[in-house]
């Protein structure tokens, strides 16, 4: 039985993967900061599913992990979903910090304690460390400076995982999963309108496909892999001029 431990699993894309590799029959370890609809699937999986709190930006937060790791009986395949950021065109420095706490100073924790479990525990089975990060990471948006600058960090934080993956001889892969706009809490699709929006459910099992094929990167879906390979063809001069917004509905 395979075993998997999301982190950010209370709401959105990771409580929905959970949920269904819980469903398939995987051991699932979950996390984050509220509990409550950890429990709830808990009581549903009783057999299979564990849970813990993780604060990514606490100092304890690695030893939680270990823990539940440990409760799970091993792990081999992470997934961090744990992330935050907003539209911040003012740039109100007490949003900006907390973005960078979480999707970068957490992120690093997390991706390394990962790591150095999978190097440790010189698994026979292949490991993976999988992160949702976003398109968001792949050129740097106004409107959510640090929130895009995040997201690339985390993408070439990963690369360079992978890369020392290979060099130290860790079996280990690396999966960067890039959705597009998803509904879910971290959007405010009530008073804004997001251009080829996606539902939980439509990226869910695209995500679980990345993870089964251990996939380096994968864009959530293919209009948004168009979108992004274009986008990034677009010298500076224009792209300064293109002034992206989620318009008020
Ligand atoms: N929605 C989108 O359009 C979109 C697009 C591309 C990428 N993403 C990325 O996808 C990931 C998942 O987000 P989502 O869209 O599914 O939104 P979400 O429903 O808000 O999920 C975010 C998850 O992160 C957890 N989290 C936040 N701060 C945390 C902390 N300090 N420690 C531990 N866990 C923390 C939350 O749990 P608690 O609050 O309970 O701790 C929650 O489970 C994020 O990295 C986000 O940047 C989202």
């Amino acid at each position: 039985m395979k075993r998997i431990i999301v982190i950010g699993a209370s709401s959105g894309m990771g409580y929905k993967v959970a949920s269904d590799f819980a469903r398939m029959g995987w051991k699932v370890g979950v996390s984050a900061r509220r509990t409550e609809p950890l429990a709830a699937l808990q009581s549903q999986y009783p057999d299979n599913v564990q849970y813990t709190y993780i604060d990514v930006t606490a100092s304890d937060a690695v030893k939680h992990f270990y823990d539940l790791i440990e409760r799970l009986g091993g792990m081999d395949v992470m997934l961090l979903c744990a992330g935050t950021g907003w539209n911040n065109p003012e740039l109100d420095p007490a949003k900006d910090m907390h973005t960078l706490q979480v999707n970068v100073m957490g992120f690093t924790r997390m991706v390394n304690a990962a790591y150095k479990y999978f190097k440790d525990t010189a698994n026979v089975n292949r490991g993976q460390i999988a992160a949702i990060t976003s398109i968001a990471g792949t050129k740097g948006i106004g409107i959510s400076a640090t929130y895009s600058a995040s997201k690339a960090y985390q993408s070439r934080y990963l690369q360079a995982i992978d890369q020392l993956a290979h060099q130290q001889h860790v079996n280990v892969a690396v999966t960067e999963i890039r959705p597009g706009f998803v509904n879910t809490d971290l959007l405010d699709v009530s008073r804004h309108n997001y251009p080829m929006l996606m539902s939980v459910d439509y990226v869910a099992p695209r995500i679980e496909r990345a993870i089964l094929r251990r996939r380096r990167v994968t864009t959530i879906d293919s209009r948004w892999a168009v979108v992004t390979a274009l986008w990034r063809l677009i010298p500076n001069p224009i792209w300064r001029r293109i002034a992206l917004d989620n318009p008020a509905k």
